[in-house]
């Protein structure tokens, strides 16, 4: 029930979920006053075009590739690795506008996503007990007490290495790094190694497709949209003092903005329609995803659709679907038969990674990239018969070359070499071939469900 008038404070009337408890709440005042008088990270201009092009999606004329890190960290800040991620997302993003024939709406999980829900507030390691590690602008990730003490200056550290991390992602997004040509013979490259002959085919046709255009006299050298893009960037807006102390009202945009990043997702742990999350979320005017996992009934999702978008607003909402392989064949049908019944305007976007998490015996928590492909074949097949559009994939991916997910064709990850670089604070990702193997299998379904619709 609804305590009184929104303000970006108003949360705190309610039940919040995955706070840290601060020891020392003058410490984390003063924080929150600092954080309030640093410039924005996003302009709230930007996160409406954001909204614009999600719309876009939801009338079936785009496709949403969100990816990134599951959890940024302050000790792998690194330009490479911000590069090589962001070269990754471009190389996926040709084979899926390729594959689904429309622009790629590109949201990076970057420049802000510090901070982690977690199932068990405390981990155990012979028999010491300590408080979970929630991500950097949280506690440090060292099994030891003192790292796993919640300390608020850890705020302003994320603050500023997620301005360093944008300002390097908008540097390579419009200044070379995004051109088609290059990233398309990178994309030459990386077939030229694999052993499938469909990749090959697929790059082939997009091969063909560049020097058609060329043939036609467009230039593509020096055509903005061919050399420049956009990344947005988005994170699970879950530490709500920090969400709240970037919020601000915008005159030329009407109303308020949280300019941490231009998109926030609500977790599939906080998504309580009577919690401080959904307060929070429900007052400012970026897009919103919202995590549905296998517990969400139709009922909750359409009581979240309503507080989240009374005015059902299209781009407004994405429905990133995190299921499991198998619970999604029988969980799903009935939410897009309850959002097509309210006639809401939503994106279906397809998370393959949380519900698909195991644990091997020697203790690493991986995932199998068949039941990631499973989970999106499955979300494709159902889309199609209910006639509905499947508007986008949610990844935890890098641009780096670790060992964490099991599977792949160029570099196969076994169990067994999982260890070799396995490197991730929180949950496994794709590494850069896995990624772009996964783009070019979304290239496939995409082609075969979704090309023809316009
Ligand atoms: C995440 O996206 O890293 C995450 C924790 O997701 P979920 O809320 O879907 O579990
Ligand atoms: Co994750």
């Amino acid at each position: 029930m609804r305590m009184n008038v929104w303000s970006p404070r108003s949360w705190r009337a309610y039940p919040a979920l995955q706070q840290p408890s601060y020891d020392d709440e003058s410490a984390l005042l003063s924080v929150e006053k600092s954080i309030k008088n640093q410039p924005p990270l996003v302009f709230a201009g930007e996160a409406k075009t954001l909204k614009n092009q999600l719309a876009a999606v939801s009338s079936r004329q785009a496709f949403l590739l969100q990816g990134g890190d599951c959890a940024e960290s302050f000790s792998a800040f690194d330009a490479t690795i911000i590069r090589d991620t962001f070269r990754v997302l471009m190389q996926m993003a040709i084979i899926l506008t390729f594959g689904a024939g429309k622009p790629v709406i590109k949201v990076g999980r970057i420049a802000g996503q510090f901070a982690k829900p977690r199932t068990q507030d405390t981990e155990t390691q012979n028999g010491v007990t300590l408080p979970s590690y929630r991500g950097d602008i949280i506690n440090g990730c060292a099994f030891q007490a003192d790292a796993r003490k919640p300390d608020p200056n850890r705020i302003l550290q994320a603050y500023h290495q997620s301005a360093s991390t944008l300002n390097l992602v908008r540097a390579f997004a419009q200044g070379g790094l995004a051109s088609l040509e290059k990233v398309h013979a990178w994309n030459l490259n990386f077939v030229q190694s694999t052993v499938t002959d469909q990749f090959i085919d697929l790059s082939k046709r997009i091969d063909e497709a560049i020097r058609f255009m060329k043939a036609c006299g467009i230039t593509i050298d020096n055509t903005s949209c061919f050399q420049e893009t956009t990344l947005y960037t988005s994170h699970e807006a879950l530490l709500l003092p920090y969400e709240e102390a970037m919020t601000q009202q915008d005159e030329t945009y009407d109303g308020w903005y949280d300019c941490s990043a231009h998109m926030l997702w609500l977790g599939d742990r906080t998504r309580q329609i009577d919690g401080a999350h959904v307060e929070f979320l429900s007052g400012i005017q970026n897009p919103i995803g919202i995590k549905i996992g296998p517990t969400a009934t139709p009922e909750d999702l359409a009581q979240l659709l309503q507080r989240l978008n009374p005015n059902n607003e299209a781009g407004r909402i994405v429905l990133i679907i995190r299921m499991g392989a198998e619970l999604i064949s029988d969980k799903l049908p009935r939410l897009i038969q309850t959002v097509q019944a309210l006639g809401a305007s939503v994106i279906w976007s397809c998370d393959p990674m949380h519900a698909n998490t195991i644990q091997t015996s020697s203790g690493h928590k991986t995932r199998k990239i068949s039941a990631i492909i499973q989970e999106l074949t499955n979300f494709f097949d159902i889309h199609h018969s209910e006639g509905t559009y499947p508007g986008g994939i949610h990844i935890e991916m890098t641009g780096a070359n670790v060992t964490e997910c099991i599977g792949g064709q160029q570099f196969r990850v076994t169990e067994h070499n999982l260890s070799h670089r396995y490197d991730t604070q929180c949950d496994p990702r794709l590494n850069a071939s896995q990624s772009i193997e996964l783009a070019f299998m979304v290239a496939e379904l995409l082609q075969k469900k979704i090309a023809m619709i316009s």
